[in-house]
């Protein structure tokens, strides 16, 4: 969402930054002490807050925010103004209190993992040797059931239309879909990486996580250790890296504990 859409949603004022209205923001932290905004670790975010005093433009810059809103029409003083101005730190003000300025920007969509798919025609893709080859990138965070499955049912979508066979859509939607939940539910964080060529479709999931100590056990049917939180929302039953295996005609998986997961399908079309 562009800053001046926000700026339009919290019917704010620009105390200064005009030349920043075009940025994209992705997120935002709303908080009244400082300790909390640093904690924020989001990224391309803004601040919301009713601290208007020096410190929190500093505190902006250490947490990287892209900009503060100050919510109850707290207007700072002059010097912070120019302290921003230094940063390059954009502000606004809104009359809305704290409360009522995360919810109407929440309701607005902005900071709900939004799943972002790129759609290119990339000769340079990581693994993929052909020059045709059409790329769908899907970001997943970990632990999030409300979006958990979006980037493999997108996926899925896209396969449908560009035509490809019903039968290698299912195995490719399930092995996306397996990968993605294993992300969500066993990572912290990752990305699905379609690459559609004329030849086959390439998988690879990869994410940012505890990794996997034994991937012999971890490839067993039957083995998980999901915990009880999961299994009561009917996954975690050691059925998904058996079925990616049995779904690919290439299946590679790569891990190191302690950073994360990669594991690379592929499936002949
Ligand atoms: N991306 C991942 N990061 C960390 N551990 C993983 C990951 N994927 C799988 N695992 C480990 O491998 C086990 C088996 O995975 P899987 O066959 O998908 O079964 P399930 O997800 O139902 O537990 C998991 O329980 C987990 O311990
Ligand atoms: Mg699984």
């Amino acid at each position: 969402m562009k800053l001046s859409k926000i700026k339009e949603l919290l019917q704010a004022e620009m105390l200064w930054g005009d030349e920043f209205l075009d940025i994209e923001v992705s997120n935002a932290c709303g908080a009244d002490l400082m300790s909390d905004i640093l904690a924020d670790n989001k990224v391309d975010a803004i601040l919301l807050t009713g601290l208007s005093h020096r410190q929190i433009i500093q505190t902006t810059v250490m947490g990287d925010f892209a900009a503060i809103v100050f919510v109850r029409g707290k207007t700072p003083s002059e010097d912070v103004i120019e302290l921003a101005r230094e940063e390059k730190v954009p502000l606004l003000t809104t009359k809305f209190p704290l409360y009522e300025s995360c919810g109407i920007l929440y309701q607005a969509g902005l900071g709900h993992t939004q799943i972002q798919e790129k759609v290119s025609k990339d000769a340079s893709s990581e693994d993929s040797e052909s020059p045709q080859a059409m790329r769908l990138t899907y970001d997943i965070i970990g632990n999030d059931f409300n979006n958990a499955g979006k980037a493999a049912e997108q996926a899925k979508r896209v396969l449908k239309q560009i035509g490809i066979d019903s039968s290698i859509i299912r195995k490719v939607s399930v092995s996306a879909y397996e990968a993605e939940m294993n992300i969500v539910i066993h990572a912290h964080k990752g990305q699905l990486i379609f690459s559609i060529t004329p030849k086959y479709i390439e998988l690879i999931a990869k994410d940012q996580g505890p990794g996997i100590p034994d991937i012999q056990k971890a490839m067993q049917e039957g083995y998980s250790t999901a915990p009880d939180r999961i299994r009561e929302l009917g996954f975690g039953a050691g059925m998904g890296l058996p079925n990616m295996n049995r779904f690919s005609d290439l299946f590679e998986i790569d891990s190191e504990v302690g950073k994360g997961t990669k594991v690379r399908m592929v499936i002949n079309l």
